[in-house]
């Protein structure tokens, strides 16, 4: 997630076009905040005051003026003064000769997905499950050999052509931003299993907002363990930018005024709840913090929004009188939380609960000046140490100190989990994360079977499951040739890729390679907005590749599902890919990935091995664009030579169980170590 940066935010428009309020447009330079403000200039807190008492949105009744977060903060903050350049000092290296490289290795072997689970539990039916196996295919695939394009496009034709219009008219968005709900687990199932409370902390979330895959999780991942008969809270600002749809299901839930830092400032919080499928959903509000058209503008101003998001987030815990067993994190923007909880909370009553901290992408950290860190966040001195928040003896890192704090560390797959305790991968942690690997483990991320489901997702020209996947999957390629202009054609290979277009996501390598993969018979799709870079390097593709490439920069959740479906195989080259959930989101829709060996990538797609036909997908592994090319030549050469094989590769990848019920467990069961009475 490029969470700290501008130029790749892409805010889901959801049902989007229901004009969020006061939205901005997506890259629009927002005014100057006042938290931009103090950072620059502590100095003009005093006058800010005024601005500083946001006016309690709705018309509520003054609440309560003493709130409960009060109480928790025992150690009122010295004197401000400090925020400027304060040098960095403690020279002292103490703590740095602390963090032993030791505990070796984490417990990871958890995360380890099962490759090869019989299939898709929840959403495909048993019978179906069977169809996947190697040997059986054949009838089916047969069918859906060469011979069969033709025909069954010309069948197809007419309803695909009336279906992609249909789509073409009505923004796709709408529909996905109401997921199809999952059924819950019958309650007796749920009954019996122990009870713990969780709330989740986090920056974004789906459909409220969402910017990549965190967005993800945070929707799956609660309503997953709601199954698990986990009391389960979602706390998340109340950004202007969550559609209006959204805004207008939020009820008042309470609102209290909050020190913050240094600033000598009261700062309103307001909660709004939104309960919805078991999982309760609470904002924060506070318009000086949450009114600007994206979750995440620059570093100057993420600082201060996200310490107040944290420290917030534990108050209205308290406020609420809701204090959950465990308090679960997600990335820099939260994880101050686990400092907050053994600081200025320890002798509150959320401070009793455990912590979970999840890395989801480690590039990126809220590294700041420590002064301003220490600052917004009112932390005590203590926990500016080489142990917890100090980096390289200068910097303040918030990932950095909730690493250090928080009971427990997981990331979104196995092979990550090792890796970013490496040079290679740790981006500067590696030591530390070593240090505190023994309390560190990789889950595996899954997708939702509600939202990513051929079944039954309303954006695709046609549905289908594995049952008659390639009797539909070439009118779903129909469509979306037709809908992005390039040449309808289904006896092209069609490549799709889905991504943020940032440095992580192994762009430069497609770059280098797009003349020699576009042969003719092979049509290449992406969708995504991110660094200038890449979207004018793919537009100057489409330029020059007119009805042979088509570069969609833009975010539009409903076309992604219609590549899901309408690609013959989804590419994801990336550099590093803590989980990534664009391979499996195609498995699942029967489009083979083509993937680089790294992170959860290496740990959801098996190579294709083309001796004994097993296999999910084609690898490469080290970063260069050779391979990549050579993987897609793999793909390429059993697409068109032996299309019964491919098919099979299909069927088997939808077949697989890439749900979130494996991996909610594993979390389930980290909480029940946690608390264990
Ligand atoms: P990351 O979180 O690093 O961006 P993931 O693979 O975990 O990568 O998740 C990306 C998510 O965002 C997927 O659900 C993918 O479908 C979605 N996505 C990415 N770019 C776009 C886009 N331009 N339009 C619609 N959805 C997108
Ligand atoms: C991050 C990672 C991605 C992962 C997602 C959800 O953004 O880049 O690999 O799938 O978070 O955990």
């Amino acid at each position: 997630m490029a969470r700290e940066k501008t130029d790749s935010m892409n805010v889901k428009k959801t049902a989007a076009e229901t004009k969020p309020v006061e939205e901005k447009a997506p890259d629009a330079v927002s005014p100057v905040s006042a938290s931009k403000e103090a950072v620059a200039a502590t100095e003009k807190t005093a006058a800010e005051k005024k601005k500083a008492a946001p006016a309690a949105k709705k018309a509520e009744p003054a609440k309560e003026a003493a709130p409960a977060e009060k109480k928790a903060e025992p150690a009122k903050e010295a004197a401000p003064a400090a925020k400027k350049t304060e040098p960095a000092k403690e020279a002292a290296p103490a703590e740095k000769k602390a963090e032993p490289v030791q505990e070796a290795a984490p417990a990871e072997e958890k995360a380890k997905p099962a490759k090869k689970t019989a299939a898709a539990k929840k959403a495909e039916p048993a019978k179906k499950t069977a169809a996947a196996k190697k040997a059986e295919p054949a009838k089916k695939t047969a069918a859906a050999k060469k011979a069969e394009p033709a025909q069954k496009a010309a069948a197809t034709k007419k309803k695909t052509a009336s279906a992609a219009k249909q789509k073409e008219a009505a923004p796709v968005t709408e529909e996905k931003s109401a997921p199809v709900v999952v059924k819950a687990a019958p309650v007796n199932e749920t009954m019996n299993l122990p009870r713990r409370s969780v709330a989740f902390i986090g920056s974004e979330c789906h459909p409220f907002v969402k910017t990549g895959g965190l967005g993800d999780v945070m929707y799956a991942l609660p309503r997953e363990l709601a199954r698990l008969n986990c009391d389960v809270r979602v706390i998340l600002p109340r950004y202007a930018c969550i559609p209006q749809e959204y805004q207008n299901k939020m009820i008042y839930r309470g609102e209290f005024y909050m020190d913050l830092g240094k600033t000598g400032r009261s700062y309103y919080v307001g909660i709004m709840e939104y309960i919805w499928d078991g999982v309760v959903y609470d904002f924060i509000d506070n318009e000086e913090f949450f009114s600007w058209g994206n979750p995440y503008t620059n570093l100057v101003d993420d600082i201060p929004k996200y310490c107040f998001f944290s420290k917030a987030a534990l108050a209205a815990l308290n406020y609420m009188d809701w204090i959950p067993d465990v308090v679960h994190c997600h990335d820099w923007q939260a994880a101050l939380v686990p400092v907050y909880l053994r600081t200025l909370f320890k002798d509150s009553p959320v401070g009793r609960a455990k912590s979970v901290i999840t890395i989801h992408n480690l590039r990126f950290q809220g590294v700041y000046n420590i002064p301003t860190i220490q600052y917004w966040s009112g932390l005590p001195d203590e926990v500016f140490g080489m142990g917890a928040l100090k980096q390289d003896w200068v910097e303040g890192n918030m990932l950095k100190g909730g690493l250090a704090y928080a009971d427990r560390i997981t990331t979104v797959s196995g092979t990550y989990a090792w890796e970013i305790q490496t040079s290679e991968y740790g981006e500067r942690l590696e030591d530390h994360l070593r240090y505190h690997s023994g309390k560190l483990r990789g889950i595996v991320n899954g997708i939702d079977y509600g939202m990513w489901n051929p079944e039954t997702d309303p954006a695709l020209a046609e549905n289908y499951g594995l049952g008659n996947v390639l009797d539909h999957k070439m009118a779903n390629k129909l469509a979306l040739q037709k809908e992005l202009g390039l040449e309808q054609d289904t006896g092209k290979f069609v490549i799709g890729l889905i991504s943020r277009l940032t440095n992580q996501k192994g762009l430069d390598l497609v770059n280098a390679i797009i003349p020699q993969v576009l042969d003719g018979n092979t049509q290449v799709v992406v969708l995504g907005t991110g660094d200038k870079q890449y979207e004018n390097a793919f537009r100057a593709y489409e330029e020059a590749y007119k009805g042979t490439f088509s570069a969609c920069i833009q975010y539009d959740e409903g076309r992604a599902h219609r590549i899901y479906a309408g690609a013959d195989a989804l590419l994801v080259p990336s550099r590093f890919e803590p989980c990534g959930l664009t391979q499996l989101n195609a498995m699942h829709y029967g489009t083979l990935p083509i993937v680089r060996e790294t992170g959860g990538l290496k740990d959801t797609v098996e190579p294709y091995n083309e001796f004994n036909g097993e296999g999910n997908g084609f690898t490469f592994d080290r970063y260069e664009a050779g391979l990549l090319l050579d993987a897609i030549n793999r793909a390429k050469s059993l697409y068109f030579n032996n299309r019964y094989h491919w098919d099979e590769v299909v069927q088997r990848d939808m077949a697989k169980d890439v749900s979130w019920e494996k991996s909610a467990r594993q979390y389930k069961d980290l909480y029940l170590e946690l608390t264990q009475w």
